[in-house]
């Protein structure tokens, strides 16, 4: 291979990418069931303080008083989105105008099957999603589509405690058929889950698995059995896909959790691999259908147990996925000391322990914002794992001012900036990227805290926590960066 021959190639992928749940709104509209995100409310700065984990993680007794409208809650923000459901041509237009080549987006199972156990899929469901393809295809952007980006039926939740039953992959692969049956001729690029780490970091966000149920000896084996299902249900989507039609593309993703040891004392190092493994087991799952021999001593000393028969073992093995997904916005420090928590109920949605970074700037929700060490994790995970990499997030969350119809976001176009820098340092490094997807393509309701106030998008739209506003859509400064970006091939980064 020649020196320039590592550029960024023409075919290069640039788009951005939301998810159904939090930006379609409609959540009750032509049919669409519940979701386990649709019940989750609003949680004020105040009522975060008093929580832990993930505002998604609810309890139990939350989940029933939201069902039974015995709650205080009124504000569900993720029922609403940003109403893509009815503006969809009107944001694809506005992507198109960007230059988008690729849209990742999502699709909501409850909009196919609203319980999940209904034997037909509901056609309005199939028809929405049809008309998303189809309003793509007609500005030349690839669909890239996110089968599960953690919703999922309430009732599967409810019924079967969601992944933690095996029951619950025969369901998926029901609703996963029919989406290669329908779509497959149209996109060629698929990520069966979202983000699979976060099911043991979140096991109701990841899982719906509410833990008052769990049927495991304790709620990490619960999370791992489910993850463990996922991997199934994701190899026999796979393994379908493969026998109707032989160029579609599978991707296993996960939130890159880029981990520093504090220091070079050989504690804090070994404390960062652990993390490093325990992010990428997915990865080795996916490269070469086997579980790490790594894991093995942690389930035996977290007494942590799981079911995986023969059969699964070799669905695994033979169903290698593509490329490698992931979500990349920030670094994490570990030392052998125990870390300050950071999920702490705060709001501020970081995924896990860490101690604090000095060398980098924090956005406006304390997340480290580290550039370097987004070509740091490109490297590491194309050397390790030899698969091509697609970048299906990176962003930064940020307080937008709306004035006069402008948004002056100058600080989300320097840590893009920064950031696309990095992807083109380690596309130079030998890197195989095939797409970059920013998060967000347009202003959607905050997965981890629930905010329409934490903006990530090109595109604001007025509307605010409480849904209060015209819904009209704004091109923001970066819409016309972003849109140099992609017509220079990432040369015009500054
Ligand atoms: C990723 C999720 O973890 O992070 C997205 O896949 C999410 O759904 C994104 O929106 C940013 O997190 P948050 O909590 O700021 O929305």
């Amino acid at each position: 291979m020649n020196r320039n021959d590592y550029k960024i190639e023409d075919t290069f992928l640039w788009g951005g990418a939301t998810a159904a749940n939090q930006v379609e709104g409609a959540y009750n509209i032509d049919g669409k069931g519940l979701s386990t995100f649709d019940i989750i409310p609003f949680f004020t700065k105040e009522e975060l303080k008093d929580r832990t984990g993930l505002p998604s993680e609810i309890s139990e007794d939350e989940m029933l008083a939201v069902l039974n409208n015995k709650t205080s809650h009124t504000n569900f923000p993720k029922r609403r989105g940003t109403n893509f459901y009815s503006y969809f041509k009107e944001d694809i237009a506005l992507f198109a105008e960007m230059g988008y080549k690729v849209y990742r987006f999502s699709i909501a199972w409850t909009r196919l099957f609203p319980t999940g156990f209904e034997k037909l899929p509901d056609k309005k469901g199939i028809n929405f999603y049809r008309s998303v393809i189809a309003e793509c295809k007609r500005y030349g952007i690839e669909p890239l589509i996110t089968m599960s980006h953690y919703e999922m039926p309430w009732v599967i939740s409810d019924q079967l405690n969601g992944w933690e039953s095996k029951e619950t992959i025969e369901l998926f692969l029901k609703y996963t058929k029919v989406l290669l049956d329908e779509f497959s001729a149209d996109v060629k690029y698929w990520i069966p889950f979202n983000e699979m780490n976060m099911t043991l970091i979140s096991p109701y966000h990841g899982g719906g698995i509410i833990p008052e149920r769990i049927r495991s000896n304790n709620i990490q084996s619960a999370s791992f059995q489910a993850v463990h299902n996922q991997f199934v249900a994701a190899a026999k989507t796979i393994n379908y896909g493969r026998s109707i039609a032989n160029d579609l593309q599978f991707g296993c993703m996960i939130a890159r959790l880029e981990t520093y040891a504090e220091t070079c004392k050989p504690e804090d190092q070994l404390a960062a691999l652990k993390e490093e493994q325990m992010n990428v087991f997915y990865y080795e799952v996916a490269a070469t259908g086997e579980y790490p021999r790594y894991l093995d001593r942690y389930l035996i000393e977290n007494t942590i147990e799981f079911e995986k028969n023969e059969a699964e073992v070799k669905l695994l093995k033979n169903n290698i996925y593509d490329f490698l997904a992931f979500s990349y916005y920030n670094t994490y420090v570990v030392s052998e000391k125990k870390n300050e928590k950071t999920v702490d109920g705060k709001g501020n949605g970081n995924l896990i322990d860490s101690q604090e970074n000095p060398y980098v700037k924090i956005s406006d929700w304390g997340w480290p914002i580290d550039s370097i060490g987004f070509r740091i994790t490109l490297n590491r995970l194309y050397d390790k794992f030899r698969l091509p990499l697609f970048v299906a997030e990176n962003g930064l969350g940020a307080h937008d001012t709306f004035e006069n119809g402008k948004i002056h976001d100058e600080y989300r176009i320097d840590y893009l900036s920064d950031h696309i820098e990095a992807l083109t340092e380690a596309v130079k490094d030998g890197v195989k990227v095939l797409g970059y997807t920013a998060w967000t393509a347009i202003d959607l309701v905050s997965c981890g805290t629930n905010e329409m106030s934490k903006r990530y998008g090109f595109i604001y739209v007025d509307v605010d926590d409480y849904g209060k506003g015209t819904y009209e859509r704004y091109r923001k400064d970066s819409f016309y960066w972003y849109k140099e970006v992609i017509a220079s091939n990432g040369e015009s980064i500054k």
